[in-house]
Parts: C-alpha cells; sequence; structure tokens
C-alpha cells in the first residue's frame, strides 16, 4: 500500500490517508459581513469527493476588524454556522475529516487603526499597542469562533500563528516590544498563543481537533523547538507548519530536495511525538511518498496542487497522473478568482 493512503489519528479521528488540503483562502469569494458568496459546501466537497484526508477550511476571521481583507469567510457571529454545516456535511459524506483555520490579521487587518502586539509606524494606516482589555477580547473571539465551528459540525480548529498575522506578532521577538506579561523573554512572547489554545480546548472539550498552524524561525528555529513542545503539553493534536517572521534566515542541508518551509517541518517532527504536517511545492504524489517513505513527515500539504486537481488524492492513489500545478506568478490566480486558474480554464 501507497504510504499516502496510510491512515492516521488525530485526536479521535480517523483520517484515511496523510494528504492535507491545508488553508487556501480564496478572496473575492465573500461579502464584507464574512459570508460566503462562492459555494464552499461545492469547493471542498470536490477535495473531500477526490479523496483528501483532512480538509483545513481557509483562513477564517475571528473578528470583522481583524479580517485579512473585507472578502473573507467569518466566523464572529452566530449567522455565519450554517455555510460552515454545508462544508461539514459534504466532506463527512466522503469521510474527510474537516477543520477550520481561525484568524486575527493583527497590523494586517483591514481598516484604521488597527492592533498589534506592539504600536508600530506604518505608511497607509495607524497600528496601535493592544491593551489587556484588547488582548481579553482577542481570546474570547478565537474561543467563540472554536465553539461555533463546533455547533456547525466541524471537526476542529487550525489556530493561525503564521505568515506575520497577530499570533506570530506576538512570538516574534522582531514586532513584540512589550514590557508586560506578554512580551519580553519567551515565555511571554508565547503567552497568548498558549492560552488561546487552553481556552478552546475547555471550551470545546477532549475530542475537538486543534491544530496549530506554526510560523517557523520565528523568531528563530530553537525557540520554535521548544514552542512546539509547550503545545503539545497543552494537547495541540496536530502542527501544521509554514512560515513565520525571519523564516528566510533557517540553513537548509544541500542536499534536501524540497523548500526551506518544507524543511522546516520535518526539523520540528524531530522534535515532538504529535503528527506534524509539511508544506510547500509539492505538486506531484512521488514527492509526497518520499517524505513520507523516509519518515521525515507525518502528514503532507497539499495546496495549490489541489486546487489545480481536486482528484489529486484518488488519482494518486490509482497512478493516474495528477493535473500538476504551474505555480502560477506574481500570485495563484485561485488567490482572486478560482475561474481564472489555468486548471479551472481547461
Ligand atoms: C491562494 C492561496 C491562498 C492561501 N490562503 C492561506 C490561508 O488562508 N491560510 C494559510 O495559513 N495559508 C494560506 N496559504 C498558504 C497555503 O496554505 C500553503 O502553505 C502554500 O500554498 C504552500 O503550499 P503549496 O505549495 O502546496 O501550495 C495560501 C496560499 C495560496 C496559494
Amino acid at each position: 500500500m501507497s504510504t499516502i493512503n496510510r491512515s492516521i489519528k488525530i485526536n479521535q479521528h480517523n483520517v484515511k490517508n496523510r494528504i492535507i488540503m491545508p488553508p487556501l483562502v480564496c478572496f473575492n469569494w465573500a461579502d464584507d459581513e464574512g459570508f460566503e458568496t462562492v459555494n464552499r459546501g461545492d469547493h471542498y466537497g470536490k477535495r473531500a469527493k477526490g479523496g483528501t484526508g483532512l480538509i483545513i477550511v481557509e483562513a477564517t476571521a475571528i473578528a470583522k476588524e481583524g479580517r485579512i481583507i473585507d472578502t473573507m469567510l467569518g466566523l464572529w457571529k452566530d449567522e455565519h454556522v450554517p455555510q460552515f454545516q454545508k462544508i461539514a456535511k459534504n466532506c463527512h459524506d466522503e469521510e474527510t475529516v474537516v477543520i477550520v483555520q481561525l484568524v486575527h490579521a493583527g497590523m494586517k487587518s483591514v481598516g484604521s487603526p488597527v492592533y498589534s502586539s506592539t504600536a508600530v509606524e506604518m505608511e497607509d494606516k495607524v497600528c496601535l499597542e493592544m491593551s489587556i482589555a484588547d488582548i481579553e477580547k482577542v481570546k474570547e473571539d478565537f474561543v467563540s469562533a472554536a465553539v461555533r465551528a463546533k455547533e456547525a459540525g466541524i471537526d476542529g480548529v487550525e489556530i493561525h500563528g503564521a505568515h506575520g498575522y497577530l499570533l506570530s506578532q506576538f512570538t516574534s521577538k522582531e514586532v513584540n516590544k512589550r514590557t508586560d506579561l506578554y512580551g519580553g523573554s519567551l515565555e511571554n512572547r508565547l503567552r497568548l498563543p498558549m492560552e488561546i489554545v487552553k481556552e478552546v480546548r475547555i471550551a470545546t472539550g477532549d475530542d475537538f481537533i486543534i491544530c496549530y498552524r506554526f510560523g517557523v524561525n520565528d523568531p528563530t528555529l530553537e525557540e520554535d523547538k521548544y514552542f512546539a513542545k509547550k503545545l503539545e503539553e497543552l494537547g495541540v493534536d496536530l502542527l501544521n507548519v509554514s512560515a513565520g517572521i525571519g523564516g528566510n534566515n533557517i540553513a537548509v542541508p544541500e542536499d534536501f530536495p524540497f523548500a526551506n518551509i518544507t524543511y522546516m517541518g520535518t526539523a520540528l517532527h524531530n522534535e515532538v511525538d504529535i503528527p506534524v504536517a509539511c508544506v510547500f511545492g509539492i505538486k506531484e504524489p512521488h514527492q509526497a511518498e518520499y517524505l513520507l517513505n523516509n519518515d521525515m513527515i507525518d502528514m503532507v500539504a497539499v495546496g495549490r496542487g489541489l486546487l489545480a486537481d481536486p482528484e489529486w488524492v484518488n488519482k494518486a492513489t490509482k497512478n493516474v497522473k495528477v493535473n500538476i500545478c504551474y505555480h502560477c506568478l506574481p500570485r495563484c490566480k485561485y488567490s482572486v478568482d478560482g475561474n481564472t486558474c489555468p486548471w479551472v480554464c481547461k
């Protein structure tokens, strides 16, 4: 049996194979209030039908003021729940486990003023330091959004701690210049994400998956290893490793055949016993097999590959050629309008 097809247990959930659809936001597929304008039940249902083991639904805002863009999904009010019910149903019909990524963009949020760990001078907007009351609200918003995801029948959440969004802005010493309990020492900089994980666990129960999107080298790989172990101790079920702030400084062994972001995942895999997923540039099944066969990782996330080919996993299993993503530049066409993806146009 191909290593891709080996099942794996995440929390209490049996994931039927090792391929994850990582969060892939489709900007312009929602209105200004966080409601879909393009059917996500269909979008994710196709990838579930295509055999994907675990789907992580795209970045979803926990608060209106924490949105990355004003056309993204939201889970900040109860009215948002039904759009996630459809996603849950369509994934579960295909025995695919599904979780949703929760995000607050911090200084990268739309609008002005915006809030971060620290006040930052920005050209186009005002970024203020979060007060303790603001931090408490962020925690509550993460918890409420997670509870809504559970109400919708979604199997868990991924807390977005990567890509320079709010939680990265707390963990990174390059950004976080606070002098209170949430800044300074490593313990203090990790405090906010750790409190969020703890509170989400209490509010959602033991069998709800908590995944952490880990931004490695945020600020250093050594500190990240420590953080990964802390998250494991707290009961995080899966680490989905991507880039943080300053991730380009990582030294990758010369013979490592993938990107530095992928390497970071394999580096953390050696540090913890919980499942770890890596990502970046995996276009073809043999690449995923290489990582899994060599025990370099537990799960492989295939992002743009699954946009180009919803049947990626079924084809991999049957040894059929998959559609190979073109990695369009300057950015993936799916992110603006799925219909202009060269594979969708065909
Ligand atoms: C169109 C698009 C949207 C993305 N949206 C998100 C997102 O919502 N949350 C996130 O953490 N990463 C996001 N990413 C990053 C992907 O999850 C993934 O890490 C990246 O595409 C690299 O994997 P790949 O080479 O397999 O595509 C996005 C990437 C693309 C191309």
